[in-house]
């Protein structure tokens, strides 16, 4: 079979060679926007005279001819015609006859994939931020629901200090309430247009490339014609994003497995987003968490990869740069599943405000209280902790709590402890009087949730 770019061959390659070379079998996927690519470019060659308004004409109607197929799953694809450029190009010249090779005037395969990819990458960065604020708005749900729900603050995983859930989950938001900035701050390198740069020095036809750009929805055309084909750092940025919103759900998802085990038993996932054992007839399983944590694994992946990819490339285009498309599609479809699925599973989870409550009031997360208490009494901070660590270890040797032990063995220890220590180091109180800028108190949690309302509205 010759090839679409067989004239000065004299061989064609084995067929495991042309199988190695494929990009087909995943390339395939930007075939929406290898088709709109290819009609801004086709109009644009009208517009400048280089194909006659029959052809364009002509040229215009077997791409929408193709564009119907495509959604209804009607082209078939190829290995022989190594990629999607070199598959559409051959239907459309099915389609319409050898005027459809005229449609490659004055564009190479390295422009047409990178305005593929800039395109692909605009409707999904959009869809992932969309997707970020959906669980974002889950999020301040729940919160909303748990302003007076207490639970211990951790440190190094050891109980700190309480805090309120409503707080816990605010400060999800506002990780991802920077992805969400970092992410629409990359659009504006998305959208700028790489067509017209041709092979790498771009061509000696009166191209339009600010038309095709508008078409295209973009904002601005590479200046460079070397960078317009050989960049790839808008897929990096992107992949990068993408690691850092996936480490905050990973992170979030730690949680929610030590939250759901019976050691914690703080939430309850919902049976939808839980599974069992096929021995263990007692087990379920905070499966949709552990992946999505054991997911952000392979996006951290995907961004080395293309880095690793780039690093020695010379200019311009070297088909190493093939390489930059799988991770692309696995990330996009990694995290815009991961939101979704988070989404859900914030959403349909019980929370056990007794166990939480629980657990704040039998443990020494109060401790800090009581120091405070002393310092406000005039003993200076670091006497007021060793004396409060004193009757912590009175506690533990005793079996007891805090609010267990006699005033006299409060005064025992200090003469400033009065009857009112009770109420200090009442957890609920801790959080109540916690009002400095940011901090977990109930009325400041309030606050914080109108400003996290207050952004969704922004957008
Ligand atoms: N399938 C190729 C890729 O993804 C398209 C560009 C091919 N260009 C070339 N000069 N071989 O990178």
């Amino acid at each position: 079979m010759t090839k679409l770019w067989g004239g000065r061959f004299q061989k064609t390659p084995e067929e495991w060679v042309d199988d190695f070379g494929a990009s087909i079998e995943f390339d395939q996927q930007l075939a929406e926007e290898d088709l709109k690519g290819s009609l801004a470019h086709a109009q644009m060659l009208g517009k400048t005279g280089v194909l006659t308004e029959q052809e364009t004409k002509l040229i215009i109607s077997g791409l929408q001819t193709l564009q119907g197929k495509a959604k209804r799953g009607e082209l078939a694809f190829s290995s022989k015609y190594e990629d999607i450029h070199l598959n559409l190009e051959k239907h459309l010249i099915d389609e319409i006859g050898p005027l459809g090779g005229k449609l490659h005037t004055g564009r190479s395969r390295n422009d047409q994939v990178a305005t593929d990819m800039h395109l692909y990458l605009n409707k999904h960065v959009e869809d992932i931020i969309s997707k970020t604020e959906a669980l974002q708005k889950v999020l301040v749900t729940k919160a909303e629901e748990h302003v007076y729900t207490i639970l211990p603050g951790y440190t190094h995983l050891q109980r700190a200090q309480p805090i309120s859930f409503a707080h816990h989950l605010l400060a999800y938001f506002w990780m991802l309430e920077r992805d969400k900035e970092r992410l629409t701050e990359s659009l504006k390198r998305i959208q700028v247009s790489p067509l017209g740069a041709g092979a790498l020095a771009g061509t000696t036809f009166p191209l339009d490339r600010t038309y095709t750009a508008e078409l295209l929805g973009f904002q601005s055309i590479y200046e460079n014609s070397l960078d317009a084909v050989s960049d790839r750092d808008f897929i990096l940025e992107f992949l990068n994003n993408s690691s850092l919103l996936m480490m905050h759900l990973s992170r979030f998802c730690e949680e929610l497995i030590l939250w759901c085990s019976q050691e914690f038993q703080f939430i309850e996932l919902d049976d939808t987003y839980a599974t069992g054992s096929s021995m263990m007839p007692q087990k379920k399983n905070p499966d949709m968490a552990e992946l999505i944590r054991g997911k952000t694994g392979r996006v951290y992946g995907n961004l080395f990869s293309l880095l690793t990819v780039m690093k020695g490339l010379p200019l311009a285009y070297n088909k190493d740069l093939q390489e930059d498309k799988e991770g692309m599609f696995d990330t996009v479809k990694t995290v815009e599943g991961s939101l979704e699925i988070f989404a859900g599973m914030i959403n349909t989870m019980k929370v056990n405000k007794d166990a939480m409550g629980q657990a704040v009031r039998e443990d020494f997360s109060n401790a800090t209280e009581l120091a405070d208490y002393l310092a406000k009494k005039g003993m200076p901070f670091r006497e007021a902790h060793e004396v409060t660590g004193k009757l912590v270890f009175l506690c533990i040797q005793k079996g007891c709590y805090l609010k267990d032990l006699q005033l006299e063995e409060y005064v025992n220890a200090s003469s400033l402890f009065e009857e009112d220590l009770y109420e200090a180091i009442d957890p609920f109180e801790a959080v109540a009087k916690r009002l400095s800028e940011g901090g977990t108190g109930f009325e400041m949690v309030k606050i914080a949730l109108e400003k996290a309302k207050h952004r969704l509205e922004d957008v």
